[in-house]
């Protein structure tokens, strides 16, 4: 029984609230200190330092994070660009010329819309790969404003039926609007607006849609915009780039090995016209390849790292090809061969480059909506180089790279004069198209 009281009593015990428990603990403990050990210091006074140095903390955390707010609301103000912050770092560094339109604030653009209004297409032919989005779309629409009979080239049939039908709308409400303003310009007759379905990234489908197109068209082609691309493919689950259908690593075999086919393909057509333009859509990522430029073999092709270096290498790739077919074609061949980046430009690209989480979507519409160029504003470059023929063959443009709008810029400085690798390039683009 006697153990039973106590088993209870203990039970009682261990119902009794916790903090009574630790309360007559802590006596016990505090008498047991008093005798042996000099107290510890008042806890409250731990608490309170503890407590004020968070707050320290966190106020600084506050102001700083009041600093970021300011400085990166002045960024986008537009004082900085006033004062020519924007310009200088452009000098700094060539791959931001022209970047975006705070960076070319003072600085006079190479080329205008309204000069490429007064131009007349009528009568030439164009073929544009990626025409159903961004610059493209938007080069595609200008150039059949200004009377060309245009191609726009795209993988996906409904895409491309929508932008031509969305193309071919436009023109009509523009043609019961502004009748007087196409008049003016003496613009002969209107161009046609045709589509072709092509996966750039695979052989067979890019040969058979340029087959099509070559015999079943003009016997000329005018102007040649090799434009179609992506950012990125994403990585394997090996965290390894992805491959295209034929092997090659996907974001060369888009941007350019499909391109280089097509060259082969419509080069005669090029070159029987009186003034054939071939121009190609690149980047400033040219300047930010892997450490060897470009590879030219397969297996170092394929195995590079799954980030932005490998769109470097594609857009390096495209500059450098420019390059090497100018010289190829020699000083007084009609064909005038360029690249250029389009600025950051607000296109689809930023929003299916598989590399970019969702979560970073509504930052990146507000860069694209409030920063950079829009995506017709990043088209006028591409347009200067295949429509303006008469300023080309006038000022010998020919294997140039420029930045928005129109600015001459002398691209990666480590790997564009290297007239070994441009050739090596070639050579290795010539077995890649093999595989098809
Ligand atoms: N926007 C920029 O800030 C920026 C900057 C530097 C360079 N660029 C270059 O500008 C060019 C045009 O891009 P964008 O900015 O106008 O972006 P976009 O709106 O995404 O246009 C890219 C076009 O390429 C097409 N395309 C992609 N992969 C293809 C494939 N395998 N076969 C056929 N067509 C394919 C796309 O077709 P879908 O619609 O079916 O995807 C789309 O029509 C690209 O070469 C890009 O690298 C853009």
């Amino acid at each position: 029984m006697a153990k039973k009281k106590r088993t209870t009593s203990k039970k009682q015990e261990s119902k009794q609230p916790t903090s009574k428990k630790k309360d007559s603990k802590k006596l016990v403990s505090n008498t047991k200190k008093q005798t042996k050990a000099p107290p510890p210091p008042p806890t409250t006074t731990t608490t309170t330092t503890t407590r004020s140095c968070f707050q320290k903390i966190t106020s600084c955390t506050c102001y700083i994070i009041q600093i970021l707010v300011i400085l990166f609301l002045m960024l986008f103000s537009g004082i900085p660009s006033q004062l020519g912050l924007f310009r200088f770092l452009a000098k700094m560094n060539p791959a931001s010329v022209g970047l975006t339109p705070a960076f070319n604030v003072g600085i006079k653009d190479g080329y205008t819309f309204e000069q490429l209004d007064q131009l007349d297409l009528s009568g030439q032919t164009a073929l544009i790969t990626g025409g159903n989005s961004g610059v493209g779309f938007e080069t595609a629409k200008y150039l059949f404003k200004l009377g060309a009979d245009v191609t726009i080239i795209c993988r996906s049939k409904e895409r491309c039926v929508q932008a031509a039908s969305t193309i071919n709308n436009e023109q009509q409400q523009r043609q019961s609007d502004t009748t007087t303003t196409i008049n003016n310009n003496n613009r002969k007759k209107r161009g046609k607006i045709t589509t072709l379905i092509a996966d750039m990234s695979d052989l067979r489908s890019t040969r058979d849609a340029t087959i099509k197109y070559a015999e079943s068209n003009n016997s000329t082609l005018d102007m040649l915009f090799l434009n179609a691309g992506i950012a990125s493919a994403g990585k394997n689950e090996d965290g390894g780039l992805k491959l295209s259908v034929d092997g090659i690593e996907k974001v060369f075999a888009t941007n350019h090995v499909g391109h280089h086919l097509m060259w082969k393909i419509l080069e005669s057509k090029v070159k029987s016209s009186n003034c054939g333009r071939v121009v190609l859509t690149s980047s400033a990522s040219n300047f930010g390849s892997y450490d060897y430029g470009i590879a030219t073999d397969l297996e170092t092709l394929n195995a590079g790292e799954a980030n932005m270096k490998a769109y470097g290498q594609s857009k390096l790739a495209q500059v450098l090809w420019a390059q090497e077919l100018t010289r190829r074609l020699g000083p007084d061949s009609n064909v005038y061969v360029n690249s250029y980046h389009p600025g950051a430009a607000a296109t689809m690209i930023w929003f299916t480059n598989p590399m970019i989480p969702k979560f970073m979507h509504p930052i990146l519409r507000f860069f694209t909506e409030n920063v950079m160029w829009t995506s017709l504003e990043g088209a006028l470059t591409m347009l200067y180089l295949g429509a303006a023929s008469e300023d080309l063959v006038t000022n010998n443009v020919r294997g140039k790279y420029f930045h928005p709008q129109v600015q001459e810029v002398i691209p990666n400085p480590k790997f564009a004069q290297n007239l070994q690798l441009q050739k090596d390039l070639w050579t290795f683009s010539d077995e890649l198209i093999e595989r098809a």
